[in-house]
């Protein structure tokens, strides 16, 4: 009966606050001044970050977007954050990774179950100057994380010893710091999962192979080994057995930024793609006029289009405190589906100055892969979707 129905009024969802626009120019300013086209090749090329780079993403703020002033971070909102992942993502997804990873999942692990001390020590540090790693995938443990096999056994001291290897760590060469995911008691299954926050001085931790990837180069993806790294019980982040729920509410979280890095790339190779085609010619005519293309980057733009819209409403979502997982979910894996698509497309419609590396349009092919691997799989995402979407039929 719709004359009973609650109404609830919404903002469309390109609405956005001052601040969130302040955040959107500041990027964009960013990118012009300090991304330009010829650093964002050779760090690809190199498969290194540019320390400078680094410093100037401290100095304007964007690695600690939602940290509060009093600890030296912007004190902003979510979306926010996702904003400047989306904006970063648009010139180089690899320096969006890492602004990504430090604000949703490190900067937050912190902030929501850091206590005082754990709060003034680590997020200053990441605010200011510091990267931090989110230490949970193990060679024989992605997808089924919780089987993770490091262990951390309890000392009469009271202390912790950790041992085991993690894989896949991004920005774990630069990291200041580790959040590592160690099972205190295998006989409680995942039960026994906890965080520890991991000092990159202990010296029972150390970075192995670094990985020679496909895509997202600058970003740094390593082992971080931990033999007989003992650390005290005020490293444990969020109480012991806790560390299963936090690293998966995080990924609940942290799967909006990669949606919102993934549409961001989405729509810089597709900004890179539309006025070669308006300007190139053939036969007579710009190839942005033949129907056939138009038939190609329509579609495109209405992916794009769709693919933000869910980023901006999960966000939004998690704003609101409402239960985001199914949304966060989707957007993650549409989005990933659209980067690919949308990069694929615009390749074959660019041709050559697609195919060649002197241009970026085969960089944003390269970078968009990991889209269905990080933070759950696309397979992963679609099971978790799934079990909403059936409970909603109970
Ligand atoms: N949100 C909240 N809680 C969840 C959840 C979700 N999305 N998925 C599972 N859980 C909880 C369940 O409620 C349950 O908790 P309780 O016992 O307290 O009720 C517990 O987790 C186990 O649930 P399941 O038995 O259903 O889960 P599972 O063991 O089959 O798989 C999972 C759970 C490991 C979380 C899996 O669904 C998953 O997401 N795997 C992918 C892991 C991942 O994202 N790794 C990313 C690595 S980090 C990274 O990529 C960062 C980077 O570098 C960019």
């Amino acid at each position: 009966m719709a004359g009973t129905q609650r109404c609830v009024s919404r903002s469309p969802l390109f609405d956005f606050t001052e601040e969130e626009v302040m955040m959107r120019n500041l990027v964009q300013d960013f990118c012009k001044q300090s991304l330009p086209w010829e650093l964002v090749s050779k760090m690809d090329k190199e498969s290194k970050l540019d320390p400078k780079l680094l410093d100037s993403l401290f100095e304007v703020g964007l690695m600690g977007i939602e940290i509060p002033e009093e600890f030296g971070g912007s004190g902003a909102n979510f979306t926010s954050s996702i904003i400047a992942i989306e904006e970063l993502a648009k010139v180089d997804p690899s320096i969006s990774v890492i602004v990504d990873v430090q604000n949703t999942l490190v900067n937050n692990l912190v902030r929501n179950y850091g206590n005082k001390e754990q709060q003034e020590k680590y997020l200053t540090l990441l605010a200011t100057k510091g990267l931090g790693s989110f230490c949970l995938s193990e060679a024989s443990s992605g997808s089924d994380a919780f089987s993770l096999k490091t262990k951390a056994e309890l000392q009469s001291d009271g202390s912790y010893v950790l041992n085991g290897t993690k894989c896949w760590i991004t920005s774990s060469q630069e990291a200041s710091f580790y959040i590592v995911m160690a099972n205190t008691d295998f006989s409680k299954g995942y039960k026994g999962i906890t965080a520890f926050l991991v000092d990159k001085t202990n010296p029972g931790v150390k970075i192995g192979k670094k990985e020679d990837k496909l895509g997202i180069r600058a970003s740094s993806t390593c082992e971080v080994i931990l033999e007989d790294c003992k650390v005290g019980p005020e490293s444990i982040l969020g109480g012991v057995g806790k560390g299963y729920k936090i690293a998966i509410e995080m990924l609940n979280e942290g799967r909006i930024g990669i949606a919102a890095q993934m549409i961001g790339l989405a729509q810089g190779v597709f900004d890179y793609t539309m006025p070669y085609l308006k300007s190139r010619k053939q036969f007579g005519t710009p190839i942005a006029d033949f129907q056939m293309m138009e038939y190609h980057y329509s579609k495109l733009a209405t992916e794009i289009e769709a693919g933000r819209l869910m980023v901006y409403n999960a966000a939004r979502m998690k704003e609101a405190g409402q239960v985001f997982t199914k949304e966060a979910a989707m957007a993650k894996f549409y989005t990933s589906e659209v980067a690919g698509n949308v990069a694929t497309k615009c390749i074959e419609m660019l041709g050559g100055v697609g195919f060649c590396r002197d241009f970026s349009a085969e960089k944003y092919y390269r970078d968009c892969i990991i889209g269905k691997i990080y933070e759950g799989t696309s397979n992963i995402n679609l099971v978790t979707i799934a079990k909403h979407v059936k409970k909603q039929y109970d």
